[in-house]
Order: C-alpha cells, then sequence, then structure tokens
C-alpha cells in the first residue's frame, strides 16, 4: 500500500489549495476583463455611430450622397468598424460597405428602434466571429423635407458592426499570461513550502526518530541536540528529558538490582556460616543441657536457682539456633488448601498466656467463609506466630491485638490478614530493617522473627508489608491470592 510521508502530504495539500485559488482568480478575472472589452468595444462602436451621424447629417443636405459611402468606408479601413450601413425607416440599405447589398435587402429593424427613439445596441455572429452592432435613428430636420416625408420624425438609422475579436484576443492572452504567472506562484509556493517542511519539520522530525531506534535499541544515551523554541523544540526536548529519566530509573535500578545481589549472596552466605555454626554449637550444647540436668538433680536448693538460669540461657541458645537454622535452611513447603481462621486458633491460644501476662486483650475478626489459600500450614503457623509475638511484646504496658481477616477484591480475589497492635510503633528508620535477619530492639530478641516470617510468606507466593506510627501501634499485613483445589494440587 502507498504510504505517503508527512512532505508530500503536506505538499499535496497546499498543491491542490493553491491551484484551486489560482483557477478561480484566473477565472473572476477573465470574465470580469471579458466584459470590460465588450462594453468598451461597444462604447467606441456608439462614438463612431454618433460621429458618422454628424457627418450624415451634413453630407445629405449638400447633394454629395456617395461621400457618405466613402466615410464609412474610410471608418472600415481604419478598422474602426467591421461594416457600416445607413437604411431608410423601412429598413432598406442606402448605404452599405457590403456595396452588393446596397438597394437589394432590407434589415429587420427592433420596432423600439424609432417608437422609442433610441439608440440600441447588441451582440451578434457572423463569419464565424463575434460583432457588436450599434443602430443609431436620424432624426428628421426641416431641411431633410426636401428629400423624405416631412411627417416622419426620423429619415432612416445608422448601423454600425464592429468586430470584437480584437478585444476577444485580447483577454484570452491577458488569461494565458495569468495562468503562466499562476504557474510560477504554484512552483514557488511548492518549492518554498517543501523547503520550510524540510527545514522545520522532517528534518527534526526524522532527528527524533533516528534517535529513538537508538533507544529502542537500547542506548540510552541517546539524545536529539536542541534545535529550535517552537513545538517541533519542545517534542525534541521532551524526548530528550524522557529517555534521561529511562536512563536514571534503568540506572537506579541497575544499582538496586546489584545490591540486592550483593545482599542475597551476603545473607547466603551469612546463612551457610550461620547453619555451619548452629550445627556446632547445638551438639555441645546439648551436651551442656545434659549435664545441668545432671547437676540439677545432685544440686542444694540454694544451686537450683542458678541451675535454672543455666537452663532458661541454654533454651535460649536453643532458639536462637532454631531460628538461625530455619532462617538459613528453610525447608520446601508443602502446600495445601488452608483455612485461614483454623490456622491463626490455635497460635492465639499460645500465644495468650505471653498476653495474660502484659495484659493485652486480643481481639479475633475474621468470618468462617474466608476462601481457603494455598499454602505449608507449620511454615504459615511459625510466621503468624512471630508477628503475634512481635505485637504482644510491643505492649508491655497493655494494649489490644487485633487479628482481622478478610477477602480484597484486587483484580484477583485476595485474602489479607491483618495483625495490629496498639504498642510502641516503629521509627521511620526501623521500619526499614525490620526484615533484616539479626536486626532488633529488644534485649533477649535474635531479630530473626520477621526475616523468617518474610521468607515463608514469600515462598508461600504471598506478600508481608506493615505500617506502623510511634506510640500509637503498629499493622502487619499479610496477603495471599486466594486459591482453587485445582491450583493448591497443581502447585504440589
Ligand atoms: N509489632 C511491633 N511493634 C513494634 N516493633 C516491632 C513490631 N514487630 C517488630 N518490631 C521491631 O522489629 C524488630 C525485629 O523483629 P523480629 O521479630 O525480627 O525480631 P525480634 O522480635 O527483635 O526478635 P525475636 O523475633 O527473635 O524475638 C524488633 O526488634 C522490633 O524492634
Ligand atoms: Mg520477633
Amino acid at each position: 500500500m502507498l504510504r505517503p510521508n508527512l512532505t508530500t502530504k503536506i505538499l499535496v495539500a497546499v498543491g491542490v489549495t493553491v491551484a484551486v485559488v489560482i483557477a478561480i482568480y484566473t477565472f473572476f478575472v477573465h470574465r470580469v476583463q471579458s466584459e470590460w472589452w465588450r462594453e468598451r468595444t461597444q462604447a467606441q462602436n456608439v462614438i463612431t455611430a454618433t460621429m458618422v451621424h454628424e457627418y450624415i447629417t451634413g453630407v445629405m443636405l449638400s447633394d454629395h450622397h456617395q461621400e457618405v459611402f466613402h466615410f464609412l468606408q474610410q471608418l472600415q479601413d481604419k478598422n474602426e468598424i467591421w461594416r457600416g450601413r445607413v437604411i431608410d425607416i423601412n429598413g432598406n440599405i442606402i448605404f452599405s460597405t457590403s456595396t452588393q447589398e446596397v438597394k437589394h435587402a432590407t434589415l429587420v429593424t427592433p420596432p423600439e428602434l424609432f417608437q422609442e427613439k433610441r439608440l440600441l445596441h447588441g451582440v451578434r455572429f457572423e463569419d464565424g466571429q463575434q460583432l457588436t452592432v450599434v443602430m443609431s435613428p436620424i432624426q428628421s430636420l426641416v431641411s431633410c423635407a426636401r428629400c423624405h416625408d416631412a411627417k416622419q420624425e426620423f429619415t432612416g438609422a445608422i448601423v454600425l458592426e464592429r468586430s470584437l475579436e480584437p478585444a476577444i484576443a485580447t483577454v484570452t492572452r491577458n488569461r494565458n499570461l495569468l495562468l503562466i504567472y499562476g504557474a510560477l506562484i504554484f512552483v514557488i509556493v511548492g518549492v518554498v513550502v517543501w523547503m520550510l517542511i524540510v527545514r522545520l519539520v522532517a528534518q527534526p522530525v526524522n532527528n527524533v526518530l533516528k534517535q529513538m531506534d537508538r533507544v529502542r535499541a537500547g542506548d540510552l544515551t541517546a539524545r536529539v541536540p536542541a534545535q529550535s523554541h517552537d513545538e517541533i523544540g519542545r517534542l525534541t526536548e521532551g524526548f530528550n528529558t524522557m529517555v534521561e529519566s529511562l536512563q536514571n530509573t534503568t540506572e537506579e535500578l541497575h544499582e538496586s538490582h546489584t545490591r540486592q545481589i550483593q545482599q542475597a549472596g551476603k545473607l547466603a552466605s551469612i546463612g551457610e556460616l550461620a547453619s555451619g555454626i548452629a550445627h556446632e554449637i547445638r551438639n555441645p550444647l546439648a551436651g551442656i543441657g545434659a549435664a545441668v540436668e545432671v547437676l540439677a538433680e545432685k544440686s542444694s536448693a540454694q544451686d537450683r536457682e542458678i541451675v535454672g538460669e543455666i537452663r532458661r540461657q541454654i533454651n535460649r541458645l536453643n532458639a536462637t539456633l532454631r531460628g538461625l537454622l530455619d532462617f538459613s535452611r528453610p525447608s520446601e513447603p508443602e502446600i495445601v488448601p488452608c483455612d485461614i481462621g483454623e490456622l491463626i486458633k490455635p497460635m492465639l491460644a499460645l500465644a495468650r498466656p505471653d498476653a495474660q501476662k502484659t495484659n493485652v486483650q486480643i481481639v479475633a475478626e475474621y468470618s468462617a467463609d474466608l476462601p481457603p489459600i494455598c499454602a505449608d500450614r507449620q511454615q504459615l503457623q511459625q510466621a503468624i506466630l512471630n508477628v503475634l509475638l512481635n505485637a504482644i511484646q510491643a505492649m508491655p504496658n497493655g494494649g489490644t491485638l487485633t487479628v482481622h481477616g478478610e477477602v480484597l477484591e484486587k483484580p484477583n480475589q485476595t485474602l489479607r490478614v491483618t495483625i495490629r497492635d496498639t504498642g510502641v510503633g516503629i521509627s521511620p528508620e526501623n521500619r526499614e530493617r525490620i526484615f533484616s535477619p539479626f536486626f532488633t530492639t529488644k534485649h533477649r530478641g535474635t531479630g530473626l522473627g520477621l526475616a523468617i516470617s518474610r521468607s515463608i510468606v514469600e515462598k508461600n507466593g504471598g506478600v508481608i508489608t506493615v505500617e506502623s506510627e510511634v506510640g500509637r501501634g503498629t499493622a502487619v499485613f499479610m496477603e495471599f491470592p486466594a486459591c482453587k483445589q485445582e491450583v493448591c494440587n497443581a502447585k504440589k
């Protein structure tokens, strides 16, 4: 298919417009000039007729009637008339430059010529040419009664014919000149418009297109040199700004990606190191634990308190080791359809004693008909428990812990569990770090709880986010896509 470019389209539009304007202008000028020349020729004919009238009046009285014919002939020789005639009131030709018709032919005169007593003129065709005709009645004078009927008001009429061909030739020549000038204007306008489009539009747009191709090929250093301050200039500027921001975003993304990879690498090595250390410590710790148990049996009542403290510290070490191992080597999730209510209930039961100690009220708000999610039951319970314990620990002076379950109609059905507390809250600078392993603000914390929770939630296809305000409390959101049985089976 023919696909004309912008330059061709504009040139065609301008060309057609200029051609139409020139054609209309030429047509009207031609019409006006035709009219003007016809009227001018007629006016000249009338003047000549007046002259002949004067001449005839004089000559007729002097009895040199034949002079009239000579006078008409002279006018014809000077191209003042094409044919000249003098007729009587019955139309009989008395004198004529066409001698053969004298006294042999009769002209049919319009009745108004002698009735209305005025000069008549019109146009007729003869021998393939246009003639302007003027008929001027000759008034009867007293002296005319010698030869003419004294009762008649007119003795006859002068009939002059003048060719319109010279006028038509002039008008045609002028029209042709106009057309030549029009063609010249057409070419000049075309060239000027073409140069303007190329210089002001096509070239700058092509420059932008070239740079766009470079950007498409992945070269984000492509820029269009600024050329003007008009719309094209603004387009260029917009393009440059867009590519610059694309370049910055890409660089930022690249940097962040690199950082993430480095972080992931670091975490992986920390995880490996941690799990190695955990294994190394776990066995001697088990030995210490067993030895402490033996000591506990033999210890005095005074030493039992010390042994109890050793036991508590061993348990804490064990918990840290378990966390480390969970974080560094999380087992693959065993995906099954889970009812979120059933998952949360036992975790709330586990957390309740701690909550009671610090006077924390637990409120559970979720309906029984929430859709199931596909997840590893045990892992998810651990993730929820970590968040529940954090919430309780954030309210050392009491407060309310609310667990809320709801369905969000995002593009796909999503189940959201919110664990909200009215505790101390998290400062903005700490909020960035709470999911990092080993970040803790607690005296006895490992800083692994939220890191493990996030790793579990993400492994189970969910997202975990936090909103918090210092002094007012924290809300942790866990979102999972609600899933169907067959998807669950497919995930397994
Ligand atoms: N609900 C909460 N309110 C206030 N701060 C919180 C809350 N949840 C987490 N945090 C902050 O995030 C930090 C990291 O939490 P995370 O659960 O990972 O470790 P931890 O609770 O300190 O230690 P552990 O979980 O081993 O007991 C906490 O030390 C605390 O500062
Ligand atoms: Mg915790």
